[in-house]
């Protein structure tokens, strides 16, 4: 067992009979989706999920997960997901897939949140290994990209295989280096004031607690 499926172990035990939980995305989050459809399947345990992306729809669908709409869902228990980066005041950075619309909404909307890692995503401050995602209206990338740098950021499109990486939802995405060292909380705060974003990769104050699988450990760091 590597530390990702420990730590997706480990979430999985603190989930309570009927729960309503968000399901995240990602090779953590997959382990996750098994480990909680293992105890329902072993342990008789009844929950209901919702999913933060396709993927992620259609692996809880497999392992027979009942789901249930973002859209007829209010307040969930709990959100359970990976990270790209987690700093030490558990701010994150996601989206190096393209569903943090989803993501963000799903942490947003649930009592508790917790953050499924292995010891190389904490990092001293967000931004220090990749870019900082920021999804954008197809038509205002260029304004964005100009408001970005007026802030300092150097902005590039979101490139796949054989043209732009477009959302689920047809958003662009822009991957943003910020050459100076920066805030998270003040970057965060920076980005969701500029018109034509639609969401960006920096999770700030929604982390409940971070389980970080290390040397076949867990670690919990709550807020
Ligand atoms: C999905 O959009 C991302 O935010 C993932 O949660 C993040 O990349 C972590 O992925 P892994 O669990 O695969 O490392």
């Amino acid at each position: 067992m590597n530390d990702k499926q420990r730590v997706a172990e480990h979430a999985a035990q603190l989930v309570k009979h009927g729960m309503l939980i968000g399901l995240g995305t990602g090779s953590t989050a997959n382990y996750f989706i098994e480990a909680v459809a293992r105890r329902c399947r072993d342990d008789g345990l009844q929950i209901q999920a919702v999913a933060s992306s396709v993927v992620s729809t259609i692996k809880a669908r497999q392992l027979g997960l009942p789901l249930r709409a973002m859209e007829h869902v209010g307040r969930l228990d709990v959100y359970v997901d990976g990270a790209d980066e987690v700093s030490p005041d558990l701010t994150l950075l996601k989206g190096r897939g393209s569903d943090l619309v989803r993501e963000k909404l799903l942490a947003n909307a649930s009592d508790a949140f917790w953050v499924l890692i292995d010891q190389s995503k904490q990092v001293e401050r967000i931004g220090q290994n990749y870019l900082i995602p920021v999804e954008v209206m197809p038509f205002a990338w260029q304004l964005v990209q100009r408001s970005l740098a007026a802030i300092g950021g150097e902005a590039q499109l979101r490139a796949n295989g054989d043209g732009l990486a477009v959302t689920s939802h047809g958003s662009l995405v822009l991957d943003v280096r910020f050459p100076v060292e920066f805030d998270g909380k003040q970057l965060n705060g920076k980005l969701d004031a500029i018109p034509g974003i639609v969401e960006h990769g920096i999770f700030h104050g929604l982390t409940t607690a971070v389980f970080c699988g290390h040397d076949g450990q867990v670690r919990e760091q709550w807020a």
